[in-house]
């Protein structure tokens, strides 16, 4: 007999099974309830863009343009891309529907699937999740600190632990340009002794050096100035007014002027939370300011802050960390009937308790009290209703609590109450 060839998902590309599911709603429901708090609405936009928001919202020379984007041509004949990160489209959004005439301040959350053609590993996909949040109008500290509050908060309410903050300035595009000036001499002197990435990026994507993970790199690159060392008066009041808005919240960090960010658009505040539980890519939040991205995709000058949280990192976190307590027992009943009179009994009573909105389950077969009981314990069902001949006779459930192992006879009438209620 010839067996046909399984077809598998495509590399980097994973599928979210039940059993994780638990891990992304808990993560969407604390988005939506803090998020909510801080006034933030969703908004939601296509997976595939113009191929040119992109290359200039993100930066023709960066490294998600230059060699990871999902990029092909429609069958009309136009370039599109498989947007590699929301902030670009939310931009896009925000310029096309005119949100900025709605109210001078216009805050935004987004969650959904973004695709990098980066080599798979863990923590790395080729598809991933992302959620984000854009607040467009503000060109201040405040706002940048209320981001990273929001998002400590957040990472409060799912309960993850060992989480590092770091936060950083990038300057204004000024101080940056007359920095990596000087930051240029320095890498050409030592050229010779970078990595090849690191030759490359010297004329590219300077600071993306203090980013590389070569050893040897990362020891010049302790040598060379620091962008936060170099900001003009203004900038560092206002990264002075950022750091001490989240004291005051009692939010942790550490400044870490290595913190660059990969994608073009930012300046001045930069930020990523990091934990250990995710081994080498580390970063599960990254974000920053960027005032010009919204001239710069053609619409009105407009300051603007976000950040992007990395799911798939999060869930690992959450799995190590054990949040989600896997081997607890899940409200709900688990329906046996022992004969045919009690089975039909049983699916009847499935349908009334489904209705009164409990979580009921049974077989479609009748089978051996063992093997129902199996499964009533493999899906961590609370509770059994075992119905055989006395039960069907007398009317009653006999209702077993699996976690305590208490039991007692219930009226099929009153069923549905005493679960409602906990038994
Ligand atoms: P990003 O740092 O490129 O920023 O991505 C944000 C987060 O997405 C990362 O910290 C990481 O957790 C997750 N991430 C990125 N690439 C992958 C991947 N290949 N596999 C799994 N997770 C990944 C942005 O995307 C910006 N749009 C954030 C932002 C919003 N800045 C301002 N507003």
């Amino acid at each position: 007999m010839s067996k046909k060839k399984k077809i598998q998902s495509i590399t980097g590309m994973s599928d979210i099974l039940p059993d994780e599911i638990p891990y992304w709603q808990k993560i969407e429901e604390a988005t939506k309830e803090v998020f909510g708090r801080y006034g933030f609405s969703e908004i939601r936009t296509p997976l595939l863009e113009d191929t040119a928001l992109f290359a200039r919202g993100i930066g023709e020379g960066t490294q998600v343009v230059q060699k990871e984007m999902y990029t092909f041509e429609d069958r009309g004949g136009d370039m599109v891309t498989l947007r590699p990160e929301g902030t670009a489209s939310v931009v896009r959004s925000y310029i096309q529907n005119s949100l900025y005439a709605k109210d001078a301040i216009t805050k935004l959350y987004y969650k959904g699937p973004m695709f990098r053609y980066e080599r798979p590993q863990k923590g790395r996909l080729r598809q991933f999740h992302q959620i984000g949040a854009e607040l467009m109008g503000v060109d201040s500290p405040l706002a940048d600190a209320e981001l990273v509050i929001m998002l400590a908060r957040w990472v409060q309410c799912l309960g993850l632990k060992d989480v590092v903050l770091q936060v950083n300035s990038l300057g204004t595009v000024a101080e940056r340009a007359a920095y990596l000036q000087d930051l240029t001499k320095q890498l050409e002197a030592k050229r010779d002794e970078l990595c090849e990435e690191c030759q490359e990026r010297i004329t590219k994507n300077h600071l993306r050096v203090f980013d590389c993970k070569n050893r040897s790199c990362q020891a010049l690159c302790k040598g060379f100035p620091k962008l936060l060392d170099s900001l003009g008066e203004e900038s560092k009041a206002e990264f002075n007014v950022f750091c001490d808005t989240l004291k005051e919240a009692k939010v942790e960090f550490s400044i870490n002027p290595l913190i660059v960010r990969g994608l073009d658009y930012y300046e001045k505040t930069a930020f990523e939370f990091t934990c250990d539980a995710l081994g080498s890519q580390n970063a599960f939040v990254g974000g920053g300011r960027y005032n010009n991205l919204v001239e710069e995709l053609g619409g009105p000058a407009t300051p603007a802050v976000g950040f992007g949280i990395g799911c798939e990192r999060v869930v690992l976190i959450m799995q190590a960390q054990k949040a989600e307590q896997d081997a607890s027992f899940q409200d709900g009943i688990y329906l046996i009937g022992l004969d045919e009179n009690s089975f039909t009994l049983c699916r009847r009573l499935l349908q009334d308790l489904r209705d009164q909105g409990v979580f009921a389950e049974m077989d479609y077969n009748v089978k051996s009290m063992k093997s129902q009981m199996r499964r009533a314990n493999k899906l961590r069902f609370k509770y059994a209703g075992i119905v055989g001949e006395e039960e069907c006779k007398n009317n009653t459930v006999l209702l077993k609590n699996l976690e305590s192992g208490e039991q007692e006879a219930v009226n099929v009438g009153d069923l549905g109450m005493s679960l409602v209620s906990g038994g």
